[in-house]
């Protein structure tokens, strides 16, 4: 039985929805009316250590899909719960939906990434890190009028989109030779120039936003998204979708 937590979340239906088919898959939830449809539901809190002890009992593989606790000391309580809760219930094996870059660093908010990663090595579970990449789904370029307005400096991104990145934990849950493996799930670098170029229309370079997306974007500028690995593609047996078919696509529809 493969276990899934979070699975009410955008990531964790599509995990379901993959697995579904072929694979006897739990969904462990907060609230069961916001359940995916058609599989078993196990209530598990990450605030609630004994819920996951209860919930993980009789997996042989539990997909640890991080939370979206924005507190890192918070987060942190509610991983190493969850790790310590799979442990004692004996799971077979564990993939945690880490963060590129959290094996080596624990700055800003890759500090939950790399402790749970460090709980997740410490417990004994066999394991997969599955360090995935930003959403390229938050990332999508829109034009607006007639133009493609960004401030990335025209650097790449490699993120991915979430449809890939379930599959790629879909795949992990139910293959073989995945165990002790820490996999950099980064996308095809992309950059704003080329999607405008794709799309026909002028790239111009403006101020960013404020808040979190403007502390991104500096990061893009930066250069610090265009670390590359073959990971995802060797995961998903195919090559992981592109930024450019994705806009593409959205135009034709
Ligand atoms: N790589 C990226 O770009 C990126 C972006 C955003 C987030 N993330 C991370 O990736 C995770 C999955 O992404 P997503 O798109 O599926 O996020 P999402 O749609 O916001 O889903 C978050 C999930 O976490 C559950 N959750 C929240 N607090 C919980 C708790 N105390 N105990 C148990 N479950 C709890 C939510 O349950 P409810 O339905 O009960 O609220 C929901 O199922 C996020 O949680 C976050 O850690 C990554």
């Amino acid at each position: 039985m493969i276990v899934v937590t979070a699975a009410s979340g955008a990531l964790g239906r599509l995990v379901v929805e993959r697995l579904r088919p072929s694979a006897a898959v739990t969904a462990v939830v907060r609230d069961p009316a916001r359940a995916p449809e058609g599989v078993p539901v196990r209530y598990g809190d990450y605030d609630d250590p004994a819920s996951l002890r209860a919930a993980f009992d009789g997996a042989t593989r539990l997909l640890l899909i991080s939370s979206p606790e924005l507190d890192p000391r918070r987060r942190i309580a509610q991983h190493l719960a969850a790790v310590t809760a799979a442990a004692e219930a004996g799971v077979g094996a564990v993939a945690y939906t880490s963060f590129l870059g959290a094996g080596t660093s624990a700055a800003g908010m890759l500090e939950a990434h790399h402790a749970t990663e460090r709980a997740v090595r410490a417990s004994g579970v066999p394991f997969t890190l599955l360090r995935n990449p930003f959403y390229g789904d938050a990332f999508v370029p829109v034009v607006t009028g007639g133009e493609l307005l960004a401030s990335t400096g025209g650097r790449g991104l490699n993120t991915a989109f979430r449809s890939d990145l379930a599959e790629a934990a879909a795949s992990v849950l139910t293959g073989d030779g995945h165990l002790g493996q820490a996999y950099d799930l980064a996308g095809p670098l992309w950059t704003h120039p080329e999607v405008a170029e794709a799309l026909g229309v002028p790239y111009r370079e403006v101020p960013g936003p404020e808040g979190p997306m403007g502390w991104i974007n500096a990061q893009v500028r930066a250069g610090a998204l265009e670390q590359r690995s073959a990971d995802l593609e060797k995961v998903l047996g195919r090559p992981a979708e592109t930024m450019i078919s994705r806009v593409l696509v959205g135009r034709a529809t």
